[in-house]
């Protein structure tokens, strides 16, 4: 089966009109989305990275955060499947003028969006926008609640580099407290088999986990050797309301990511970070670009799960009324 054809059987089974999050997804869906990612993975290798899947689509990307990698990665991905993107931007906005949220979404809606990317400080805001609006949403991040395509790049990339999710030891490192990426991964690594292990001060660790059957661990140096996977999470300053350890120098004694530690993993410990990196906090510079880091291949395996994740509810859109042709 050629790699459109793939994308096509996959696009004809998905039924979903948005994607909130990954707790409500079942296995089989995730890994429609993997396979759908593969199938794109391969339009990137070309010298002309086009196809016209989406074209007369309209995608909006509304970001409330300030973002780098995840806001150019969706609009790159809706301009490689021919889509028209249009960034918005918050603080330019008539949401500055008093506008309600859901008014503008609605003036954006009546543009002829048919597809919203967005990312907002509030858990739940993707979830608000989908029952006021008839466009697919799509979670780009909401508060420290989920962050769906991360955690699909850091399934795929491990895949890639493993062979398979199920059976393999992946432990999330750090502030999980606050993180919408860990939130994310546990649920779908949970799904597709994989034994989660949570590592942080007792302060970023939240308990409630190990009821979802995840380990929850505060020596890093101790479950270090049992890992094939260590995904490094940033620590969330901007979402914490006080001080949750005595300083940062503490926190990389006990946590950060140094070539010692790598010395005690496995020698091919797979290596994620979900970005933006703080070299130094938590992990050191010859980690961040030594043999066993995949965060470059992470970046570029996002583009192909955006792809994936636009085309498969583009499809649904011809199933609504709305949008029916
Ligand atoms: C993550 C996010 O925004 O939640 N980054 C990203 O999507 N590139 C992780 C983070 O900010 O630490």
């Amino acid at each position: 089966m050629t790699a459109t054809n793939h994308a096509e059987s996959a696009a004809a089974a998905w039924t979903r009109k948005h994607l909130l999050g990954l707790e409500e997804l079942s296995a089989e869906e995730i890994t429609a989305i993997l396979d759908t990612a593969e199938s794109f993975a391969e339009v990137s290798t070309r010298s002309r990275k086009k196809v016209p899947a989406l074209q007369g689509r309209i995608v909006f990307n509304l970001f409330f955060e300030n973002s780098t990698r995840t806001r150019t990665s969706f609009s790159l991905a809706a301009k490689r499947l021919s889509a028209d993107t249009q960034d918005f931007t918050a603080s330019a906005s008539s949401l500055s003028k008093g506008e309600s949220f859901i008014d503008t979404a609605r003036n954006i809606e009546a543009m002829g969006a048919d597809i919203m990317v967005i990312r907002h400080p509030t858990p739940g805001t993707p979830h608000l926008l989908a029952q006021h609006v008839d466009c697919a949403i799509i979670n780009a991040g909401d508060g420290a609640h989920e962050h769906p395509t991360q955690a699909l790049l850091d399934l795929m990339t491990i895949r890639r580099a493993r062979g398979r999710i199920e059976g393999l030891t992946v432990c999330l490192l750090g502030d999980i407290a606050h993180s919408r990426v860990a939130r994310s991964n546990i649920h779908a690594l949970k799904k597709l088999g994989a034994h989660v292990i949570l590592c942080g001060p007792p302060t970023l660790v939240p308990r409630g986990w190990e009821r979802f059957g995840c380990e929850v661990v505060h020596q890093l140096d101790e479950v270090l050797p049992r890992c094939d996977v260590m995904n490094v999470l940033r620590i969330q300053f901007e979402r914490q309301q006080r001080g949750l350890f005595p300083s940062v120098s503490e926190y990389s004694q006990f946590y950060m990511m140094t070539q010692d530690r790598i010395r005690l993993g496995k020698p091919d410990l797979l290596l994620l970070a979900p970005g933006p990196i703080n070299r130094g906090v938590e992990l050191t510079p010859e980690v961040a670009d030594g043999p066993n880091s995949a965060i470059l291949d992470q970046v570029a395996n996002g583009l192909a799960i955006r792809m994936a994740v636009l085309y498969l509810l583009s499809g649904r859109i011809d199933a609504g009324s709305r949008h029916r042709d």
